[in-house]
């Protein structure tokens, strides 16, 4: 029955009824679903006033699955008097049967069945036998439970056979405006009703204020992407440029000798970068900025001594996956060198760099770096570290402290610590430092050109922030999608 008809039957059901119906009477009077009666009881609700209903509860006695079966195929007493031949049974035999256990002791406590002990065989005690328990649960089947004794129904509950259970239904009388033909209400008011006016006679369905919206199908972003973009936004606030940081691959050069990181270094070994293979050099340099980078590494200059080595070629060229963002930063520096006049200038950059690291809950062998980069005439260590106040401070960190650290191609260089309020301790955030004369130099810059800089990760915040403690559970073949799903849209200082 489709829905309009279960409607239309519910009103005349009402119009008929003195003082109401209950639903789960006309369901069972018009051989339908309850939901589809409660269905219909809501559509007339939606109407105005045609109907009223009251929710109610009622206890109905309902057969379990094994109930049913009962109904069905007789109580497992019965079917084990049904399946004893006269010459009758060896026990071993009747007891293999799935209703052997249990029908055998309830049919010998209705002494039905007796034993031959001799024998260990099971005959017939009677000529014929009267399935009460199937009969009863038929009874209740057919909606007439009323008519079995407590003690029946309790015992059948205790054979789990029957269970109690709540139904909610609802009492349904008249309404105010109860008509028994329905008129369908207009859910849009359109250009012609306008127009002709005949909107005057229509009845309009309410507003359904309290309805969910529909959740939107759409990607989601990946966390590590999420706080990607609430850091490029800080940098973008504080007047950054990005940075192109679109190539993983490297030369050593980049990597690391315009970075006055000597070639011995232990950094340039095979434990800690990913050299490629093929193609394994880079061909192309500018060859006078080569030439001073070879010469401040070997005999030094801009008042440096350098390293005093024999630098090769054969080692820059060397290509590589890049194991820090500051390779693009060298190469940004090179060609703000390369400008005719120096323009003070601000870049960051927020991707992703290699290192051959032993896999744990917080190393992966790839990881992401944010770095800022500051170049104009006079900066001093001051301002790295007023700037690095203003940059913290809108993520939401406001103790920061700085301490002496080492990095080749700074000088000097400070590790940044933040105070974590979860953890009562002081966590490192990054590292940083002021550019040595013997990276930016040979590049070109003017001698009165400091740049400043700092590096941290990605992954630490957005761990911090998801409250994620392995990295695996982030990055990976082991990133659960939902929790990609799940996880809500980042604010930094909140
Ligand atoms: N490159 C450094 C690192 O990989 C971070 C850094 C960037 C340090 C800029 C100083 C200046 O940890």
């Amino acid at each position: 029955m489709a829905d309009a008809g279960v409607m239309e039957a519910l009103l005349r059901r009402v119009e008929k009824a003195d003082g109401g119906v209950d639903s789960l009477e006309v369901a069972a009077d018009l051989g339908v679903d309850h939901q589809m009666v409660v269905g219909a009881v809501k559509s007339l609700q939606a109407l105005g006033d045609v109907i009223s209903a009251e929710q109610r509860s009622s206890k109905q006695w309902e057969l379990t699955g094994e109930g049913n079966e009962v109904a069905e195929q007789g109580s497992h007493e019965a079917r084990v008097f049904n399946s004893i031949p006269v010459e009758g049974i060896p026990r071993n035999e009747l007891m293999k049967l799935a209703f052997g256990k249990v029908g055998f002791t309830k049919a010998m406590s209705s002494k039905w069945i007796k034993v031959d002990k001799e024998q260990d065989r099971i005959f017939k005690a009677v000529e014929s036998v009267e399935d009460q328990v199937k009969e009863k649960l038929l009874q209740v089947q057919s909606g007439q439970a009323s008519l079995l004794d407590d003690k029946d129904r309790n015992e059948l509950k205790k054979r789990k056979l029957l269970s109690e259970v709540t139904v909610k239904s609802y009492w349904i009388s008249k309404g105010q405006s109860f008509s028994t033909t329905i008129t369908k209400q207009e859910t849009e008011l359109t250009a012609e009703m306008i127009a002709s006016g005949n909107w005057k006679e229509k009845k309009f369905k309410p507003y359904n204020f309290e309805a969910m919206g529909i959740a939107p199908d759409c990607g989601h972003l990946h966390p590590l992407m999420k706080v990607r973009t609430q850091f490029r936004q800080i940098f973008l606030e504080m007047g950054f440029t990005e940075m192109p940081t679109n190539n993983f691959i490297e030369s050593s050069f980049w990597n690391f000798d315009s970075l006055f990181q000597p070639q011995q270094h232990p950094a340039r070994d095979q434990h800690d970068t990913f050299f490629l293979s093929d193609p394994a050099l880079a061909h192309e340099f500018p060859t006078d900025y080569l030439e001073r980078v070879k010469k401040v590494h070997s005999e030094g200059g801009y008042g440096s001594q350098g390293y005093k080595y024999d630098w090769k070629i054969e080692e820059a060229q060397k290509n590589l996956l890049r194991t820090h963002t500051t390779a693009v930063s060298s190469r940004m520096l090179y060609k703000l060198a390369q400008q005719k006049e120096f323009t003070p200038v601000k870049y960051f950059s927020i991707d992703r760099v290699f290192r051959n690291e032993t896999l744990d809950a917080t190393h992966l062998a790839e990881f992401h770096q944010i770095e800022g980069v500051v170049a104009d005439r006079g900066l001093t260590l001051g301002d790295l570290m007023g700037i690095l106040h203003q940059f913290f401070t809108k993520l939401g960190i406001t103790k920061l402290r700085f301490k002496p650290a080492f990095n080749p191609y700074t000088e000097p260089s400070m590790e940044m610590f933040s105070y974590h309020e979860g953890l009562k301790k002081w966590v490192e955030v990054g590292n940083s430092g002021v550019f040595r004369p013997e990276m930016l130099l040979p590049m070109g810059l003017p001698e009165d050109v400091t740049v400043i800089a700092w590096g941290l990760s990605l992954e630490r915040p957005t761990m911090i922030k998801y409250g994620i403690n392995n990295i695996r559970e982030l990055v990976g073949h082991k990133v659960n999608l939902q929790m990609v799903y799940d996880s809500p849209v980042c604010r930094l200082d909140s």
